[in-house]
């Protein structure tokens, strides 16, 4: 379901596959081929939300922002870029993630965080805010640590992920889901 605020409508690419049971509310910017599952609710109302392309967010995630202030000019928007892997039931509230990236079921990270491309986020991990996930590494626990560098399959799973979501959006999308 797509909702406009303050006359603002989710703007979604070609392609993109959004299940009917989710909600998308206001300043969303969704780009080519990715994909919103059940239960998704994201909230663009207290700034803005962008999605790169082919990136999927699972069954139950909860995306949301914070409102600029005299502290803090920007506020903090949420930004995901190409390729990420946003697993079932994850928070993520103004912050940052990069491309090739996949965040573990029930994860949550919180504001202001960067996370590097190509990075795994385990499950369950808590990501306080304000921290940088660096590139190339497996981050676990909570809060979370550096855990150790992720192996070459690692890595190319991570495109491999996405991938695999691009080819299962597209198959909902010829079923008329
Ligand atoms: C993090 C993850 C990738 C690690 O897998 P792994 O290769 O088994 O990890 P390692 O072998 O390096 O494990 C190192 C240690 O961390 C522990 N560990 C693994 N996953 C963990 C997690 N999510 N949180 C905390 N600790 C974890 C292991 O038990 C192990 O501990 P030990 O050394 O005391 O036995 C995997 O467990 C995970 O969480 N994947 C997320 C999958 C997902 O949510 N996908 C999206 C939905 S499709």
């Amino acid at each position: 379901m797509l909702r406009s605020y303050k006359g603002i409508t989710p703007k979604l690419a070609e392609g993109v596959y959004v299940d009917e049971s989710s909600i998308l509310v206001g300043d969303i910017n969704i780009g080519k081929d990715s994909s919103i599952w059940p239960l998704v609710a994201a909230r663009g109302d207290v700034n803005y939300i962008k999605i790169g392309e082919r990136t999927n967010v699972q069954d139950g995630s909860v995306l949301h922002l914070t409102r600029a202030s005299e502290s803090n000019p920007k506020g903090y928007p949420l930004i995901i870029g190409d390729d990420v892997t946003i697993g079932h039931k994850v928070m993520l509230h103004g912050c940052t993630l990069g491309n090739r990236i996949l965040v573990g079921m029930g994860a949550i990270v919180m504001d202001n965080v960067t996370v590097e491309d190509d990075v795994i986020i385990g499950g369950g991990a808590l990501i306080p805010p304000n921290k940088t996930l660096e590139s190339g590494h497996l981050y676990v626990g909570s809060p979370a640590k550096k855990s150790r560098p992720l192996s070459a399959d690692e890595l190319a799973f991570l495109k491999v992920s996405a991938q695999n979501y691009v080819q299962l959006k597209d198959e909902y999308l010829e079923e008329g889901q």
